[in-house]
């Protein structure tokens, strides 16, 4: 389980709300603007069906919980502890006739489900993420059903105003305020029926490590889709695998860490873990088209990519390296659990390595943990970290 670390107390829609958040987590400590600005604006009919696309905690779906009778709203993420976050925040405020998903495909709903679609995009993952995720929305609604969705001026809204446009009707800017745009476009019986090629939205990453070649699928709303990231790339010329080692990469997106591990590693475990199903599926995908998918270590497969919160998709399990390129933006509420963590899940003389732009905080931390922290290796804007358990 997710453990909350934020209490958050808000009014939406004249009731007070109360959520749990984490860190790591979109808007963590408090109500966003744009959320609040994009709940003022929806307004439910009895008997809607309503859908919270990205629903993080779940502010949304649970704000319009009871604005009208015989809602039916669903809350969808592609972030496993968003999932397990706004699952909790729904029976805490009692949010009837909601239910929360674990998605990013909408493929679980019938076609025209929807006369509501919420969406406060998550405008860090770039544009194409939003525009497939409109694409994939439309043939869920009905026709005359409305899409809504937030977004700053200067961060794309005019380029989502003609995305909506092409994609689902004419779209119109609802208000304005603060630099936010809340637009709302009706879906037209013109615009076709089914989503268009979403095979667009996939990508092909290529690149040589330790002497191997590589050919990742990557998609929208993964980490570094169209290149392998530099720190990535360090980490992995600077990693000291062997072959029996057990090994698990924390945040392993597509997978170029783990599954490059999986060959220094030739005859260990690796266990990959990304708190994103879109992450995963990924990851997978390369592990098959990689021919890695099919030995056994001990009962377990040898290569596998798992969905999960850090370390909880493998209780008890100790490794002799642990591998992470952890997410940007990261804050001490992301980093530091990570490196106690990995000490609790290391063997003796195991080690964590970690790649990091800034790394003043987190080295005095694994120094603390573990009693000791070098810097392994360094580009220009990378360092990898390395820290050993010693007893
Ligand atoms: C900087 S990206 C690195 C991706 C990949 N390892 C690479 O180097 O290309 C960080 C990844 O960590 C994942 N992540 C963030 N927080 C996580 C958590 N608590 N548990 C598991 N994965 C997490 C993100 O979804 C993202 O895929």
């Amino acid at each position: 389980m997710v453990r909350p670390s934020y209490e958050i107390v808000s009014e939406l829609k004249q009731r007070r709300r109360t959520f749990h958040s984490a860190g790591g987590l979109f808007s963590k400590d408090k109500i966003a603007k744009s959320t609040r600005l994009l709940v003022d604006r929806i307004n439910p009919r009895p008997g809607d069906r309503i859908l919270d696309y990205g629903c993080g905690y779940g502010a949304v779906g649970i704000a319009l919980a009871d604005a009208a009778p015989d809602l039916d709203i669903q809350m969808v993420d592609s972030d496993i502890r968003a999932v397990r976050l706004a699952q909790e925040n729904v029976r805490r405020n009692h949010a009837e006739g909601t239910h929360v998903v674990l998605d990013h495909t909408l493929n679980r709903f019938p076609n025209g489900s929807f006369n509501t679609v919420a969406l406060n995009p998550p405008v860090d993952e770039g544009t194409e993420t939003i525009f497939e995720m409109i694409e994939r929305a439309q043939s869920k609604m009905r026709h005359g059903g409305n899409f809504f969705l937030v977004a700053k001026v200067r961060r794309g809204a005019k380029s989502y105003m003609r995305k909506l446009t092409e994609t689902i009707g004419p779209a119109k800017v609802l208000s304005r305020t603060g630099g936010y745009w809340v637009m709302r476009a009706e879906r037209s019986p013109v615009c076709p029926p089914d989503a268009v090629d979403l095979s667009r939205y996939e990508h092909l990453v290529e690149a040589e490590l330790r002497g191997r070649r590589y050919a990742f699928h990557t998609r929208a709303g993964i980490f570094s889709r169209k290149d392998l990231d530099d720190g990535t790339r360090l980490l992995i010329e600077t990693v000291d695998v062997r072959p029996r080692h057990t090994v698990i990469d924390v945040g392993c997106g597509y997978g170029p860490i783990g599954i490059a591990a999986a060959h220094l590693a030739s005859v260990g475990r690796v266990v990959m873990v990304d708190c994103d199903a879109r992450a995963v599926e990924y990851a997978a995908k390369n592990v098959r088209s990689h021919h890695l998918n099919h030995a056994r270590k001990n009962g377990k497969p040898r290569v596998e990519a798992v969905l999960g919160d850090r370390f909880d998709a493998v209780p008890g399990e100790r490794f002799d390296r642990v591998l992470s390129n952890p997410p940007f933006h990261a804050g001490s509420d992301v980093l530091l659990p990570l490196v106690d963590e990995a000490y609790r899940h290391l063997r003796v003389h195991g080690r964590l390595y970690l790649v990091l732009m800034r790394y003043t905080g987190v080295m005095k931390h694994m120094r603390r943990v573990f009693g000791n922290c070098r810097l392994a290796s360094e580009s220009e804007r990378h360092v990898v970290l390395v820290s050993e358990r010693t007893v």
